[in-house]
């Protein structure tokens, strides 16, 4: 970073403007809009300067520099087209210590000025250290269109209800507050509205909220946090995370992606196991509840998404039953993860219509003598894809439930390890070599399954770099 930023109140203060040509008046109005105090010195002073000159606005120190005159001036900015001038105004700002800019100068800038978006008291500055103001200008075009106009007003509404809220909420319960009533939908509804209209709005939920007991504040998210890659994550899963008090993850969940919770959020691993100590899901779905009915804002993480082989049902049965409030977002799910950075199309007109998501639990002796296993036969079928989650351990039963059932031991099969991330691995077989493949996958990694004619198409469509070290694997 070469350049601190800073936004500094010059309200009242002298400042010192050299020129009073068009890129002097365009400093002049921003120092005069800010408060400055502003002393100009040039030759002449045009129509503008002149008019300000007459008001009182400004004042005209001299016609021409000298070094006593920069007096007791905070801030210095030189825009002439006379380089030398500007290089003995630069030098004399520098020895008195004074804060210099000489316009389109980088190396005679002791400070630079951002290109602006002004909705005051908000504003936004743009700076590309000195080295294209166009770009500068550019991005500000960007931003200035995401913005309401009426941006301000919301902002100063919220300024004057600051105080009633600390006198009404306690400390715990005003940052959610402010995030159930400046969410980007609100501040764009109440930035068309009038002063009187956006008071009125924010104290009757004050209102409201000062009713509330803290229970009705809590809430759950229910993240999905997808495969593993940060930049998988929903917009909306981001926005989630920015909000979190608490989150709760999963094992599977990435550190890069844990990475994004707001930063004094409290993260706790559920998941994790510590000698045979690991939470149970009852444990988890009383986490929940208790952190909730503190009144804050739980981020249930999971991996891939929530709703599948994921536990998201029962833990949003427990949150209704328990009159919690609760939201879903939904995430990558591992196999549209793992098919897209291993170029398996799941489904491909020529090889498979029909698609589904198993469990590999299933597939062991048990389930299927007690008739509550899975009709493989169908499933792995012609023109069928199956995709196998928690299927790695139990690959012997499965090729045998796979063969028994009928189907074809040349069948291909894909099994992706730690898809999307960059340890991810593939292996390419067929049903008769599951145990084999199975017996490759590190341990402690996630794998999947992919079952049917679209796993051959990785060897051809695959796209992720392997790193070397994992190619004599693959
Ligand atoms: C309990 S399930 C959770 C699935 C998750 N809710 C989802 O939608 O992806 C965990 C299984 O998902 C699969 N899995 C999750 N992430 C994976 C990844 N990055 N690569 C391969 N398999 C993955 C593995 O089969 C793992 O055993």
């Amino acid at each position: 970073m070469d350049y601190f930023p800073l936004f500094m109140n010059i309200r009242d203060l002298p400042v010192l403007l050299v020129g009073a040509g068009r890129v002097a008046e365009r400093k002049a109005r921003l120092l005069l809009a800010a408060g400055g105090e502003v002393r100009v010195v040039a030759r002449s002073l045009n129509g503008q300067f002149r008019h300000w000159q007459e008001n009182g606005d400004v004042r005209w120190l001299a016609a021409e520099w000298s070094d006593g005159l920069l007096d007791d001036a905070r801030l210095v900015i030189a825009a002439t087209a006379d380089t030398e001038l500007n290089r003995r105004v630069y030098d004399a700002a520098e020895s008195a210590g004074v804060p210099v800019n000489v316009v389109d100068d980088k190396a005679l800038c002791r400070f630079i000025t951002p290109a602006m978006i002004d909705r005051s008291p908000v504003q936004v500055a743009i700076a590309t250290g000195g080295s294209s103001p166009v770009l500068a200008r550019r991005i500000r075009g960007w931003i200035e269109r995401l913005l309401p106009l009426g941006l301000g007003r919301v902002a100063l509404a919220a300024g004057r209800a600051r105080e009633r809220v600390k006198q009404v909420l306690p400390p715990e319960r005003r940052r959610g507050f402010w995030e159930g009533v400046l969410t980007e939908q609100h501040i764009r509804r109440l930035s068309l509205q009038s002063d009187h209209e956006i008071d009125g709005q924010i104290g009757r939920r004050l209102d409201a909220a000062a009713g509330d007991d803290s229970t009705a504040n809590g809430r759950v998210s229910l993240v999905g946090a997808g495969p593993g890659r940060a930049d998988l994550l929903t917009l909306r899963a981001l926005h989630v995370l920015g909000q979190a008090d608490v989150v709760l993850h999963d094992r599977l969940v990435s550190d890069e992606v844990l990475d994004l919770a707001r930063r004094d959020a409290d993260r706790i691993d559920v998941g994790k196991r510590a000698g045979n100590h690991h939470r149970t899901q009852e444990q988890i779905h009383e986490l929940m509840v208790s952190e909730a009915r503190k009144g804050r804002h739980v981020v249930r993480l999971k991996g891939g998404d929530p709703f599948i082989f994921g536990r998201g049902g029962e833990e949003l049965e427990f949150l209704r039953d328990h009159g919690i409030a609760y939201e879903v977002v939904p995430g990558i799910t591992a196999a549209a993860g793992c098919a897209a950075y291993s170029g398996i199309p799941l489904t491909h007109r020529k090889h498979a219509q029909s698609l589904s998501f198993v469990t590999g639990h299933l597939a062991d002796a048990l389930a299927e003598s007690d008739g509550s296993g899975i009709d493989w036969g169908h499933l792995a079928g012609p023109g069928r894809t199956a995709v196998v989650y928690m299927g790695v351990r139990q690959a012997a039963a499965l090729r045998d439930r796979l063969l028994g059932a009928g189907i074809d031991p040349a069948l291909p099969v894909a099994l992706v390890i730690s898809g999307t991330s960059d340890r991810q691995q593939v292996f390419h077989g067929v049903v008769d070599e599951l145990p084999r493949l199975a017996s490759r996958a590190p341990r402690g990694e996630p794998g999947l399954l992919i079952i049917g004619q679209v796993a051959s198409l990785g060897s051809t469509l695959g796209w992720l770099q392997v790193p070397a070290e994992l190619q004599s694997a693959a």
